[in-house]
C-alpha cells in the first residue's frame, strides 16, 4: 500500500503521498495542500523543502557521502578526469573512449570566443571583481548566440550551446583575472587539455616562455572534479529557478555565478585565505579566533566550517586535505596558512560549540590552500569553483527542461500592514 503521511487542521484530516528516493529519502507530497487544504508552508531558507526530484548527484550528509550519478566522489576523484565527469554529470553515463573522444574534440573546437567579447571586457575597469566579469561574460553568449533564446531548441542545439558553455568558461575565466591585472589576454592554446589550456591562458606573459606544470595541471582537475555538482545547494538552484522560466542556458547560468559569487557559498574559500592570513599576523593564536567564532555577539564565523547538508565530514574536504599535503610538497611550498588550517581544525573538532553543532571542515576550507599553492590569487578562487560546478549547473539546467518542470514560484506569508486608506502627501 502506498504511504501516506496524514495532517490535521480544522479538525479535518488529510492524507498527503509519501515519495521515496533510490537511496530511500523519504518527502511528503505536498504539491495538492493548497488546493486540499488552503494553507501553505513556510520554511525560510528552504532547509527542509525539496525542490525537484533528480537523477544527478546523491548527497547524505549525516554519512559524509558525495555521489555523481551513483559514483562515489572518492573514485572519480581518484580515477577520472574534470571532462569525463562532466559527461557523466550532463549525460548520466560515464563516456566510452570513442564518446569522450568526440566530447572533448567538440570542446576544444568552441575554446575561442568572438573578438567583439574583448570589447565588452575592455569596458571593466581593473578593480571588477573576476566573478561580476564572470558573469557578464558568460550572459553575453546570449547577444552572439541568439538562437539560444529559443525555448524549443532542438537537441543537437541544446548540445552546441553545451559545448560553447564549457569550451568558452576557461577563456573567461582566465580573461578575468587578465583583465583585474591590466594584462593583454592569452588566446586558447588546443594543442593543451583542459586544464593546461587554461593554466596558460592564465599565466603565459607575452615577453616569456610558459610551460605548464602536470602537478599544477593535475591538481586543478581533481579540484574541479571534486565542485563539479553538490545538488540544490544556492547556486544551483538559482540556475534551475532562472532556467524554469525557459531562459537562455547562458543567462540561467550567469545567474548561477552570481548566487555563487557571496561569502556563504563560492566565495566562503576566498575568505577562508584572508581569515587564515589575518591569524597569522595576528601571531597565530587560535584560541582567541575560536572564541570570536563561539561569540553571537561578534560576526566573525570560521569561514570554511559548517554546512547546511553536511552534519558529518565533508567528503571533498578529506579529499583537498590531502591533495593540499601533496601539492605543496610536490612543488616544495612551505605555507604557514597551511599549519594554521590543521590546528584550526583540531581545536575547533575538539571545541563542545562545534561538536554540538555538528560543524566540520567543508570543501572550501582547504581548497584555497591549493589554489595558493598553484599561483592563483584570492579573488580568482570563486572563479575557479564555477569553472568546477559548470557540469553540474548544465546538467541541473538540462534536467529541469527534459522533466518539463514548471516555473519555479514560492508562496510567501504576507506579514504586512493591512489594507488602509492612501493618505494625500500634504496629510502625511
Ligand atoms: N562558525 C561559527 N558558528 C557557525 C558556523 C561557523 N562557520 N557555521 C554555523 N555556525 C553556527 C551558527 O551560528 C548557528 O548557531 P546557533 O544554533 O547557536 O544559532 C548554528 O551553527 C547553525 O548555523 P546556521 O547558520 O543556522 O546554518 P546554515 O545551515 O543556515 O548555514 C553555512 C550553513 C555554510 C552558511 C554556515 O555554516 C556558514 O556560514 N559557514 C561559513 C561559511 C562557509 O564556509 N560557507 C561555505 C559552505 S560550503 C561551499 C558551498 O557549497 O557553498
Amino acid at each position: 500500500m502506498a504511504k501516506t503521511a496524514q495532517l490535521t487542521f480544522n479538525g479535518q484530516t488529510y492524507e498527503l503521498p509519501i515519495i521515496e528516493g533510490s537511496e530511500n529519502e523519504t518527502a511528503i507530497d505536498i504539491s495538492e495542500l493548497l488546493e486540499k487544504t488552503g494553507l501553505v508552508t513556510l520554511d525560510i531558507g528552504y532547509k527542509n523543502t525539496g525542490a525537484t526530484k533528480s537523477a544527478i548527484t546523491f548527497l547524505d550528509g549525516d554519512h559524509g557521502i558525495l555521489r555523481y550519478r551513483g559514483y562515489g566522489i572518492e573514485d572519480l576523484a581518484e580515477k577520472s578526469t574534470f571532462l569525463e565527469v562532466a559527461y557523466l554529470l550532463i549525460f548520466g553515463e560515464l563516456p566510452t573512449t570513442e564518446q569522450l573522444k568526440k566530447f572533448t574534440r567538440d570542446i576544444t573546437t568552441h575554446t575561442l570566443v568572438h573578438e567583439d567579447i574583448k570589447k565588452i571586457l575592455d569596458g571593466f575597469p581593473s578593480t571588477s571583481h573576476p566573478m561580476g566579469v564572470l558573469a557578464s561574460l558568460f550572459c553575453a553568449q546570449t547577444a552572439f548566440y541568439p538562437e539560444s533564446l529559443d525555448p524549443n531548441r532542438s537537441a543537437e542545439g541544446v548540445y552546441l550551446s553545451i559545448v560553447r558553455s564549457l569550451a568558452k568558461m576557461p577563456t573567461f575565466a582566465a580573461w578575468s583575472y587578465k583583465n583585474a591585472v591590466g594584462h593583454p589576454v592569452n588566446y586558447p592554446d588546443n594543442s593543451l587539455d583542459y586544464c593546461s589550456r587554461f593554466l596558460k591562458m592564465m599565466f603565459a606573459l607575452p615577453a616569456e616562455h610558459y610551460e605548464v606544470d602536470p602537478v599544477v595541471a593535475n591538481a586543478l582537475d581533481k579540484l574541479l572534479i571534486l565542485h563539479a555538482d553538490h545538488e540544490q545547494n544556492c547556486s544551483t538552484s538559482t540556475v534551475r529557478i532562472v532556467g524554469s522560466s525557459k531562459a537562455s542556458i547562458y543567462s540561467s547560468i550567469s545567474a548561477g555565478i552570481n548566487a555563487l559569487w557571496g561569502p556563504l557559498h563560492g566565495g566562503a574559500n576566498q575568505e577562508v585565505i584572508v581569515m587564515l592570513e589575518a591569524i597569522r599576523q595576528d601571531g597565530g593564536n587560535i584560541e582567541k579566533w575560536i572564541n570570536k567564532a563561539k561569540d553571537k555577539n561578534d560576526p566573525f564565523r570560521l569561514m570554511g566550517f559548517g554546512h547546511r547538508v553536511y552534519k558529518n565530514f565533508d567528503p571533498r574536504a578529506k579529499i583537498i586535505k590531502k591533495a593540499a599535503d601533496d601539492v605543496l610538497n610536490k612543488l616544495g611550498i612551505n605555507d604557514p596558512v597551511l599549519d594554521i588550517a590543521m590546528k584550526l581544525e583540531e581545536v575547533a573538532l575538539r571545541d563542545p560549540y562545534f561538536i554540538e553543532r555538528k560543524l566540520y571542515p567543508n570543501v572550501d576550507f582547504y581548497s584555497g590552500i591549493i589554489y595558493r599553492a598553484l599561483g592563483i590569487p584570492v579573488d580568482m578562487f570563486t572563479v575557479m569553483f564555477a569553472m568546477g560546478r559548470l557540469p553540474g549547473w548544465i546538467a541541473q539546467w538540462k534536467e529541469l527542461r527534459e522533466n518539463k518542470e514548471p516555473i519555479g514560484r514560492p508562496r510567501q506569508v504576507y506579514v504586512g500592514t493591512k489594507s488602509r486608506p492612501y493618505v494625500e502627501i500634504a496629510k502625511r
